[in-house]
């Protein structure tokens, strides 16, 4: 390792990261609280801040992958076994096609009950010109909640992964994350 290897994400892309990150979690806990609501209404109610919210993460998830043209990551530690490095680029590139595709497949689906998207009011996203068939849409619905879970589970081994390699490896790759600490590559 040179000691000028850059090491670390850009400061704007650990922001984006983490904004993400929390996003996603908030989105999940959203559509916790519907699922326990007392009444289809309260319900409704709750999961309006979740479409909304979709479209909000899918924008900042468009402003990462611009953002990775103009500042590409650091190269991957190359202590890592080729399979590790591997799987990471898997992993990072699944999260980026879950969370473009599943909010596009939610508005689809809520196009195919004639709904449109309100952002808290301030603007709308019109329903999709695709044909009324609320069955499709249950069932687009239903693979979106089990996308949601893989996304779910994935960042939970994504995480464990970043700790142990941090705390049990001692390479750092958190910090690669983070402003501050140092990180090994
Ligand atoms: C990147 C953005 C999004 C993420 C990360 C996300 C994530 C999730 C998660 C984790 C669940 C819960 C799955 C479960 O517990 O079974 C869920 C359910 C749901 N989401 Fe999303 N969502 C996003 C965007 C959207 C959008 C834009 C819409 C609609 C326009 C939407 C509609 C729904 C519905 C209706 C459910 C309940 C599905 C069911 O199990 O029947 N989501 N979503
Ligand atoms: C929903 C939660 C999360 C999502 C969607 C997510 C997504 C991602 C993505 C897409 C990347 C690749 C960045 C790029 O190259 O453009 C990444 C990198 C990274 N994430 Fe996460 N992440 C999440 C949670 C976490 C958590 C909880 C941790 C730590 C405990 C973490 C630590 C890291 C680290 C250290 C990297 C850099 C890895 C490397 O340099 O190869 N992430 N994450």
């Amino acid at each position: 390792m040179s000691l000028n290897a850059k090491t670390k994400y850009s400061g704007f892309a650990m922001l984006l990261h983490w904004l993400i990150a929390g996003l996603v979690i908030a989105q999940w806990l959203i559509s916790i609280r519907a699922e326990d609501a007392p009444t289809r209404e309260e319900s409704g109610a709750i999961m309006a801040n979740h479409f909304a919210l979709g479209v909000v993460i899918f924008a900042v998830v468009v402003v990462r992958l611009v953002w990775r043209q103009i500042s590409p990551p650091p190269p991957q530690n190359p202590d890592h076994a080729a399979w590790e490095r591997t799987l990471s680029r898997i992993v990072h590139f699944a999260f980026y096609a879950l969370l473009l595709v599943m909010p596009i497949a939610g508005w689809i689906a809520l196009s195919s009950f004639g709904e449109p998207i309100s952002v808290w009011g301030l603007f709308q996203l019109p329903a999709l010109p695709v044909p009324q068939n609320p069955d499709l849409g249950e069932q687009i619905f239903e693979l979106h909640g089990a996308s949601g879970i893989a996304l779910l589970v994935l960042a939970a081994f994504h995480g464990l992964a970043a700790l142990k390699h941090t705390f049990l490896d001692k390479d750092g790759t958190l910090y690669r994350m983070l402003p501050f600490g140092s990180a090994k590559g």
